[in-house]
């Protein structure tokens, strides 16, 4: 007969018994914050549907990132907006390309900040897809060689992490292969390795300006359904030498999270994306949900179902609640 003996809520009476007993903690030190940046100087461009993010030229960009460092933020993931958009997706793996010279110049300022970089190719095609166009479809193979020159020239630049995200078959191998033969085999891979084809990117690609110009990218990203699919992405994607893994989205994916943790020894992340984000910001407008317990509470789920890593556009505000 448990009760009366048994009484859960004796371990909930007070805060610094709550504190003691709490089971998931969460570090700015985890935390990783995508930056949007664009060619100019001095501009920070507010994306109306992502309250508080901005398109930033590299300047700006770099003063972002000392503010990141002091509040002990684990890094940045950059993405770039090219000032030209072509079928090959040049800018991508342009030497020279905004990327590649937001690396350099935030190496330049903060050479601890561990800087990320999205391999992608869909924020500099024309067409908005990810990959080559053959026939209507994004030709898998023809689309590695882009990845594995984008994630060269990153590293070249100085990125400490590449993280491809285009779900091509093959692409984790094929960066692997190319940053190894130029004596990059120090530079890790986070393989966005199960990214499920969803709505929730929605104001990301306002942000990226990277939004399909026909048909959706079904034929490569995971169908929201599956989740076995998931395990069989995430153990090819480390077979062929991925460092870690991650999950996206995050909150409507947390049973995969939870059973990747159950099976793969790499650390995990987990990106909260931009619907995610500006759900929440869209709910306290309203005045339906507080920001900061909205933002806390979801981040606190990411992190229980099993991820070690969070890319999140909360960081900020995130590290300076943990900080105070
Ligand atoms: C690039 C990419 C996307 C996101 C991250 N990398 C967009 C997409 O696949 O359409 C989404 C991030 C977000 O929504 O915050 N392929």
């Amino acid at each position: 007969m448990p009760f009366p003996i048994h009484r859960p809520r004796r371990l909930r009476s007070s805060e610094p018994i709550r504190r003691l007993v709490r089971e998931t903690q969460l570090t700015p030190s985890s935390f990783v914050l995508p930056l949007f940046v664009c060619p100019g100087s001095g501009v920070r461009r507010e994306i109306k549907s992502m309250p508080g993010q901005y398109q930033m030229s590299i300047d700006q960009i770099v003063a972002e990132c000392a503010e990141v460092r002091q509040l002990g933020i684990g890094g940045v993931i950059l993405f770039g907006i090219p000032s030209r958009k072509d079928e090959e997706a040049s800018e991508n793996y342009d030497p020279n390309g905004i990327v590649q010279r937001a690396i350099r110049a935030i190496k330049a300022e903060a050479p601890d900040l561990v800087v990320i970089t999205d391999v992608c190719n869909c924020e500099y095609t024309s067409h908005g897809h990810c990959g080559k166009i053959v026939n209507g479809d994004v030709d898998n193979d023809a689309t590695l060689e882009w990845l594995a020159q984008a994630a060269l020239t990153h590293a070249q630049a100085g990125a400490d992490i590449v993280a491809p995200s285009d779900m091509m078959d093959g692409r984790v191998a094929a960066i692997r292969r190319r940053l190894d033969e130029n004596g990059f085999s120090k530079v890790p891979i986070l393989s966005y390795a199960a990214k499920y084809a969803s709505v929730f990117y929605g104001p990301f690609r306002e942000a990226a300006e990277s939004a399909p110009q026909f048909g959706d990218r079904r034929t490569y990203q995971m169908d929201p359904a599956n989740v076995l699919e998931a395990m069989r992405e995430i153990e090819l994607d480390i077979e062929e030498g991925a460092d870690m893994i991650m999950i996206k989205p995050a909150m409507p994916y947390l049973d995969v999270i939870r059973a990747a943790r159950e099976r793969f020894d790499t650390p995990i992340a987990a990106y909260q994306v931009s619907g995610e984000f500006s759900m929440i910001h869209a709910a306290a407008r309203n005045g339906w949900l507080d920001l900061e317990r909205a933002m806390m509470e979801s981040l606190t789920s990411i992190r229980r179902a099993g991820a070690s890593i969070i890319l999140t556009y909360f960081a900020k505000p995130a590290a300076r609640l943990l900080g105070a």
